[in-house]
């Protein structure tokens, strides 16, 4: 049976979460070019890529190429934007050469979906790979604490003039969250299962990488990250 992650990333994903747009996508471009700073980047990987929104902005400030799973989300991507080298693959086994990269983001909680442990970190030495000695990679996750501390089971929020019910629970061994989306009056049921990870356990497998991190951010504005902020967005320098 296909993997919840390989079937729900399609136009009904994009047609229910129309702000995850290009607008919050250039925050995070803004905040990942002051997390670069002065270091030079001369090839950026956006992994895990979805429909563009973020490697068209990174593309304004450096070379750069995205890969993806969902074949309907790329070709989304390739309509916007011909130019930005678009890949098709599976972020655990990267189709590139050691050290391509200076900077790789994996960027709105593109991570976590596999069933075992050792898949995330064996994708995390895989980034490890084909990041350059001195490059930079930005892990933007969710803050699973948070999550885990204020979880809400059921909410509804209207898109595209349809009702969107999403139903979230945690699993009993409190490893995974799992997210249950459907649309009033219809049969369909998507689902969302993610890995909380918590910052020790992210901080881990990106050292044993081979990236020192550097800084943890809580937010696309650039704040420290703490209990209570949205965002887990962890910056390692590959070693
Ligand atoms: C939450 S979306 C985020 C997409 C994009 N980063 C954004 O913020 O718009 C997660 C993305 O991960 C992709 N994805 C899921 N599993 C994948 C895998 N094994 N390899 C590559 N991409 C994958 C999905 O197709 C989807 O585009």
């Amino acid at each position: 049976m296909a993997e919840w992650f390989e079937t729900w990333f399609d136009e009904t994903y994009l047609a229910l979460y129309p702000q995850r747009d290009e607008e919050e996508a250039e925050h995070a471009a803004e905040l990942i070019e002051r997390l670069v700073g002065h270091r030079r980047v001369d090839r950026v990987l956006d992994l895990a890529c979805g429909a563009g929104r973020h490697s068209r902005a990174l593309a304004e400030r450096w070379w750069t190429a995205g890969l993806d799973l969902s074949e309907v989300l790329l070709a989304v991507a390739r309509q916007a934007d011909a130019a930005t080298p678009l890949v098709r693959g599976d972020m655990r086994v990267l189709p590139f050469a050691d050290a391509t990269f200076g900077l790789v983001v994996n960027l709105f909680t593109s991570f976590g979906y596999f069933d075992s442990d050792g898949e995330h970190s064996d994708l995390i030495r895989e980034v490890g790979r084909v990041t350059a000695s001195g490059g930079t990679f930005v892990l933007d996750y969710l803050n699973a604490d948070l999550l885990s501390r204020e979880l809400i089971p059921y909410d509804e929020s209207t898109s595209d003039k349809r009702v969107i019910v999403q139903r979230r629970s945690i699993s009993e061994d409190g490893l995974y969250v799992t997210k249950r989306i459907s649309i009033k009056g219809e049969e369909r049921e998507f689902v969302e299962r993610v890995r909380l990870f918590s910052r020790a356990e992210l901080q881990g497998m990106m050292t044993d990488a081979g990236f020192d991190v550097t800084s943890v951010i809580g937010n696309y504005d650039g704040s420290q990250a703490g209990d209570d902020s949205p965002r887990m967005i962890l910056v390692g320098t590959r070693r």
